[in-house]
């Protein structure tokens, strides 16, 4: 077949005949591209990169070594479909002794291969052509990607710093709370931080249950919350039987790329998730499964992850603020969002946060991710950094280059 008559084919909900032929670029290109350029014009000098979205560190000894041995057992070998009772027990553990709830393990968890694909499947499950999934902006978007692609629509939900990022539910107009059947939150919540207290989530599921509306937390960051005890959706009365949490190995065991979590909370919605996942993938190798069982029951590994982001946090806090940045502790997540200056005293103006985002890469060789919502910029704690003596020495580095700008916001 042709190109051309391939280019034809392509289906509608990723641009049809259309496809790939956009001039736009995606956020993240544009910063690898800059990041290419400033690495090719100062060859000698060493990019900070505060861009990147994913643990710096490898799992645990422990964790690697159960893997190890568990690659090597043939009774590992097969399809693990929708997983291995071993890893929902210890699921079932994890979330009693962190977070009080009691789960059935048999029925109210189930293995997923990390998040995304959990948060890609669920609008199958529950949304029909024409319904809606009510999601935040900033937010992660796979669930309302996914929810578009089945014919369904997407009402963002406007997270704002005078609502403490939490959405108001009140602002949400009466059609689109009739059409909506999935609402997908995300405390903590990233990119901005925030996280949720027991006041918001009862306020969630009162208002999920009222409507006839499905309340999912994605809960990736549910380990690394620093200013309180790590709330799971789940331990909110009224939640058992209506709602689900989708969590993950990635963020808070340095797992990453291992690609396993859980989904868990009302018994038949965790049914339907498994019957549709069935129909989409076969399980993670139970290998990976098994390891990740051991990690769940080792608190000391998300309690490790949690010091290392925090202590790297509030370092950055400090750096912002000496060179003029309105920077705070987030509640959680591994990001810190700051408002992009506006421009620099006797240099160029910004536009906006992609505007400054740019320059901060191209002159001085730091990496930030920039968000056009509020025009904010986002500082990861997951730069490169095997010890303490690194992480100080590429903080100090940052706070002199930023300290050479005279930022004006
Ligand atoms: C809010 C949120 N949800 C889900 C994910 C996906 O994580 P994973 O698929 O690795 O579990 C991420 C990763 O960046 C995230 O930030």
């Amino acid at each position: 077949m042709s190109e051309s008559s391939l280019q034809a084919l392509f289906a509608e909900r990723i641009g049809g005949a259309q496809y790939g032929k956009g001039t736009a670029i995606y956020k993240f290109e544009k910063i690898k591209r800059a990041k290419r350029a400033a690495i090719a014009q100062f060859p000698d000098r060493e990019l900070m990169d505060f861009g990147i979205g994913e643990n710096d560190q490898p799992a645990a000894p422990i964790v690697r070594q159960a893997l190890k041995r568990e690659v090597d057992d043939p009774e590992n070998r097969g399809y693990a479909d929708n997983g291995i009772q071993e890893y929902k027990d210890a699921a079932a553990r994890y979330m009693k002794r962190e977070f009080g709830v009691e789960l059935n393990p048999v029925t109210q968890v189930n293995h997923c291969i990390g998040s995304k694909p959990a948060l890609a499947i669920l609008p199958a499950v529950f949304v029909n052509p024409g319904e809606i999934t009510l999601m935040t902006a900033p937010g992660y978007p796979v669930a309302g990607t996914y929810t578009k692609y089945l014919g369904g629509d997407v009402y963002n939900m406007l997270l704002e710093e005078k609502n403490g990022f939490l959405p108001d539910f009140t602002a949400l107009p009466a059609d689109v709370v009739k059409r909506a059947k999935l609402m997908v939150l995300n405390y903590p919540n990233s990119p901005t931080g925030a996280v949720a207290d027991e006041k918001f989530f009862a306020k969630a599921i009162a208002f999920g249950r009222a409507n006839g509306i499905v309340v999912v937390n994605d809960a990736a960051h549910i380990q690394l919350t620093y200013n309180r005890r790590p709330l799971s959706l789940l331990s909110i009365p009224g939640a058992l039987d209506a709602c689900l949490e989708i969590h993950t190995m990635s963020k808070g065991w340095d797992m990453i790329g291992w690609r396993m979590g859980f989904v868990a909370g009302a018994e038949l919605a965790v049914r339907a998730f498994a019957d549709v996942k069935d129909n989409t993938d076969s399980g993670q190798f139970k290998a990976v499964q098994k390891a990740a069982a051991v990690a769940l029951d080792d608190p000391a590994i998300p309690q490790r992850v949690r010091v290392r982001y925090k202590r790297r946090l509030e370092k950055m806090v400090e750096m912002l603020r000496a060179a003029g940045f309105r920077a705070s502790m987030p509640g959680g997540t591994y990001f810190l969002m700051v408002t992009a200056p506006k421009g620099v005293r006797g240099g160029p103006s910004f536009a906006n946060a992609e505007e400054a985002s740019q320059y901060l890469i191209r002159e001085h060789m730091i990496c930030t991710v920039p968000y056009e919502e509020g025009e904010m910029l986002r500082w990861s704690a997951t730069f490169p950094a095997n010890t303490e003596q690194d992480e100080d020495r590429i903080i100090a580095e940052t706070k002199k280059r930023l300290g050479a700008i005279r930022f004006v916001f």
